[in-house]
């Protein structure tokens, strides 16, 4: 893989599917698979096949489905996860195992009552196991975000020396801020002596509403894959965002230098499909997916875009799959918007006194009324007219 590819791991059926009352059936998720492989996502995590018999039938679903993305299923470092995990990737077309086990001093001692050395000990069997079913394993640090750096790095020398080739550090209550994050990923790759065989991979959870930007300041410093959900979905307050990682990497490629191969145009018709199988709506103000994300109600913007879009969009609405950006008809709205809405819906005023007329009497409809739709406009236009 060339250095400046940035690799989209995408958990939206695994860590998203953790998040309450998100879980999905195995067609369901299906469903949601073949669209992520049509988005071209790199890596799809399926599912946590030892957490349950469903699960291990969508992973083997999933598995066997698809064929353009590597196909994952996460295990802790228990040797009958990693054989669960084994089973139910065997159909696919390539299969990655994903392990992982605490780092952190409160969950080693208060979790899994471990000392240290075991859980070193315990990562390295468990990258080996892992190692049997595939030669693709990844292995995750839980909680690296709270542990110490000194032992991660021991951790992680050991694990690539038992054959992981993707080192994933999770922020995984998302306590970290982006500063401190992303010199944690410099510092590691820095120090670990063997550190150029694996890829670097981040995966940050959103409670202090940080994931993205903690994931971003990881990928300046050299982080490779980054773990992400559509919509952010995820435990708690979700994960990292898909379509906001993918689409700063993209517009801010003078600041990356690293690009994905995700197909944006994909990321509405994934969004919808997500949000509609889960029942979780998207809020209007989210960024990329909302519905607010390319809609403009201010007169002074609405007059800048219809000069040129990129007084106000740094994205097209069409790159993302919408099917355009949007003009919003409020009171906060301009002539120039108001006179092409009309264009839009065929109504020629004749002069200018009339559409000026035709304005005032709009403004004090959107004093009074939320949305204007165009039902309203032509209910307005034909007062007007009525009334000359
Ligand atoms: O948040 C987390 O630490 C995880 C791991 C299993 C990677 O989801
Ligand atoms: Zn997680």
């Amino acid at each position: 893989m060339k250095q400046d590819h940035l690799i989209i791991f995408d958990t939206t059926l695994r860590d998203g599917e953790q998040s309450p009352g998100a879980s999905m059936t195995r067609e369901e998720k299906v469903r949601i698979a073949r669209q992520l492989e049509r988005m071209r996502v790199d890596v799809i995590e399926a599912g946590f096949p030892a957490a349950s018999n469903g699960d291990f039938e969508s992973v083997k679903a999933v598995a066997d489905a698809i064929k353009d993305s590597t196909v994952c299923g996460l295990a802790r470092a228990l040797e009958r996860d990693i054989q669960r995990a084994g089973e139910a990737l065997r159909g696919a077309r390539s299969a990655r195992i994903h392990t992982f086990i605490a780092t952190s001093a409160i969950h080693m001692e208060k979790k899994l009552r471990m000392s240290p050395d075991q859980v070193i000990e315990q990562a390295v069997k468990a990258v080996k196991w892992a190692r049997q079913y595939t030669d693709n394993v990844e292995f995750s640090p839980e909680d690296a975000g709270r542990s110490d750096p000194d032992f991660l790095c021991r951790v992680l020398e050991a694990v690539i020396d038992a054959g992981a080739g993707t080192l994933n550090i999770p922020d995984t209550v998302g306590y970290s801020m982006p500063g401190q994050f992303g010199e944690l990923i410099r510092d590691l790759r820095n120090r670990i002596p063997n550190a150029d065989k694996a890829v670097f991979s981040v995966h940050c959870h959103n409670d202090l509403g940080l994931a993205v930007a903690n994931s971003l300041a990881a990928v300046l410093n050299g982080a490779r894959q980054v773990e992400c959900t559509i919509n952010g979905l995820g435990e708690r307050a979700g994960n990292a965002a898909l379509e906001e990682v993918v689409m700063a990497v993209r517009t801010r490629q003078d600041v990356f230098g690293c690009e994905t191969r995700i197909d944006a145009t994909q990321i509405m018709p994934a969004s919808r499909l997500v949000s509609g199988i889960t029942g979780f709506a998207v809020q209007p103000n989210k960024a990329i997916v909302g519905a607010n994300a390319f809609a403009h109600e201010s007169g002074i913007h609405q007059d800048g875009v219809l000069k040129h879009r990129e007084t106000y969009e740094i994205m097209r609405a069409e790159d993302v799959g919408w099917s355009a950006n949007k003009m919003v008809l409020g009171k906060h709205s301009g002539r120039n918007a108001f006179r092409t809405r009309l264009t839009e819906l065929g109504i020629e005023l004749g002069s200018e006194e009339a559409l000026n007329a035709a304005f005032a009497r709009f403004k004090e409809l959107a004093d009074k009324k939320h949305d204007i739709f165009d039902e309203d406009l032509q209910a307005l236009v034909s007062d007007e007219a009525a009334a000359n």
